[in-house]
């Protein structure tokens, strides 16, 4: 099972009991993605019962995600998104996967919010330049960033444009396992998580703080 770094096995029960009950399309998507090869790419349930806080705090009706794999992150954005906003709600999802972004699909609609979510099966860098060339800017309330790392910056520079004032970006993965505390490693994915955490830290557009929760999260509100 997919549990935040560091976290014993008696804290993950122990969050689980006292975290909101998973919706029952998490629990399956959580138990049927357990069985499979990349099992560990799935966002924690206690990841999930955060992001749904953040989105209930933003009052998000429109959000971004890059990395949908199964779908667990976005099935846990979109059924709160769907909850604060029956009408009206949009998640644009990114991923290039097909194979995976099925499975997604699956639990989407058990959840009922397959009419809210729009798939975009592309790079994501391509997908976020065509939505700003469109015209979307200042126009999302959220963005959830948890795909390939050498992207984020990337990511981060389009999803600022994307983004409202006031709005935020979630980059999971910021810990890398305790590999960004190690100035040995220098491969690219490690240094690309180290610059943005740096990045973010000084970056006038935005106020940033790095937590913990899954694999490291660095939340940045835009300004
Ligand atoms: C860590 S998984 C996402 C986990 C997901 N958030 C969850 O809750 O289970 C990373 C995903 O990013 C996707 N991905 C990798 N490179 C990408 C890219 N350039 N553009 C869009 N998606 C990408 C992969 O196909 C994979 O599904």
């Amino acid at each position: 099972m997919s549990s935040s770094f560091g976290l014993t096995p008696e804290l993950v029960r122990y969050l689980a009991q006292v975290n909101p009950p998973e919706h029952p399309a998490l629990a399956r998507c959580r138990e049927e993605t357990s069985r499979l090869p990349m099992a560990r790419m799935q966002i924690s349930a206690e990841q999930g019962a955060f992001m749904q806080t953040i989105v209930r705090m933003l009052n998000a009706k429109r959000a971004f995600e890059i990395g949908v794999f199964t779908g667990y992150s976005s099935t846990a954005t979109a059924l709160t998104m769907k909850e604060l906003h029956p009408v009206g709600a949009k998640l644009l999802a990114c991923d290039i996967s097909e194979e995976w972004t099925t499975k997604a699909r699956d639990y989407w609609r058990e959840a009922q919010v397959d009419d809210l979510i729009e798939l975009v099966l592309a790079p994501a860098s391509e997908t976020l330049d065509a939505r700003v060339a469109a015209g979307e800017g200042g126009q999302y309330d959220l963005g959830f960033i948890d795909a390939d790392k050498t992207g984020y910056d990337v990511y981060y520079e389009r999803g600022l444009q994307l983004l409202r004032k006031g709005g935020a970006m979630l980059f999971d993965n910021m810990l890398w396992s305790g590999r960004v505390a190690d100035p040995a490693d220098t491969t690219p994915d490690t240094s690309a998580l180290r610059a943005l955490a740096h990045k973010a830290k000084a970056d006038p557009r935005v106020h940033a703080a790095m937590t913990n929760i899954g694999d490291g999260v660095l939340i940045c509100v835009k300004k």
